[in-house]
């Protein structure tokens, strides 16, 4: 299995502030990635950084071998690389479907956006089967019309993989797809990513909920302080003495 995404020493900083310092991992190809790590670690400033939402401070982000460093959302995006946001950032006042369609169009700049929701014909037909693919794959199809903002929390958490999933990527970046969602949801969600990983769409995610991370990830790599601490198999994660002090120090114990 080759490297889809690599980062190297991958630094963000906010004024004195360090967030990421130096951080190198890499995801493989057709692999579930976790990035854990206590709150305040570094994990979404990293997918900030990665998938184009911040220009990093120094460092190099590479997808499938061609650097993506420096580059707009919208064109990392076209590469193949989409992320979800930890807080919700559905368009509240839309429809369920109208979201998933900005989904299909994820690899435009924003300010062509709207114009291409306007447009009329094959393409936007063709967009509409591939939102309602996506509603479908995550089980909100029935919800197609609804104003996305009086969606449950976990639907709004659907709702945003499935706007993430209709740009079809090749790795997709998940940033707390579990919050808000109740134990049955949150194991449907796991076997919904495990058919997404199994179809060929590699996942990278940060999640707190330890135990759908241990069930659902074939690597981890843990984060402290903006920088890399550990990796390996979810078995060896949760017995890493350096992973288990880096959260008996914070608010948040490894399962
Ligand atoms: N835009 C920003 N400006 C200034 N500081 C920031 C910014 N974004 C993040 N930080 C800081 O960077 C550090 C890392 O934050 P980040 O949100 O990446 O952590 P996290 O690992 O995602 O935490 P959590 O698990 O709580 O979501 C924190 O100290 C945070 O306050
Ligand atoms: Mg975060």
């Amino acid at each position: 299995m080759s490297s889809l995404l690599e980062v190297r020493d991958l630094t963000m900083q906010f004024g004195g502030l360090t967030a990421v310092d130096a951080l190198s991992f890499s995801v493989k190809k057709g692999t579930i990635h976790g990035l854990i790590g206590p709150n305040g670690a570094g994990k979404t400033t990293t997918f900030n950084a990665v998938s184009g939402f911040y220009k990093p401070t120094s460092g190099q982000v590479m997808l499938s071998g061609a650097p993506i460093h420096g580059m707009a959302m919208h064109e990392v995006a076209r590469r193949g690389l989409v992320r979800t946001f930890q807080h919700s950032t559905l368009f509240a006042e839309l429809s369920v479907l109208e979201n998933a369609l900005v989904g299909t169009h994820m690899t435009h700049p924003p300010s062509v956006l709207s114009a291409i929701l306007g447009r009329d014909g094959a393409a936007r037909r063709a967009a509409r089967d591939r939102a309602m693919a996506a509603l479908e794959f995550f089980g909100l199809a029935h919800l197609a019309e609804e104003r996305a903002g009086d969606l449950s929390h976990g639907h709004q958490r659907a709702l945003g993989m499935a706007v993430a999933y209709a740009s079809a990527p090749e790795l997709v970046l998940l940033d707390e797809p579990f919050t808000g969602m109740n134990p049955e949801e949150t194991q449907r969600m796991m076997s919904l990513m495990r058919k997404l990983r199994d179809d060929g769409t590699t996942i990278l995610i940060v999640e707190h909920d330890m135990v759908a991370i241990m069930g659902l990830c074939d690597h981890i790599t843990c984060m402290s302080f903006g920088k890399f601490l550990a990796e390996g198999g979810p078995k060896e994660i949760r017995h890493h003495p350096k992973v288990i002090e880096a959260y008996l120090g914070g608010a948040r114990h490894v399962a």
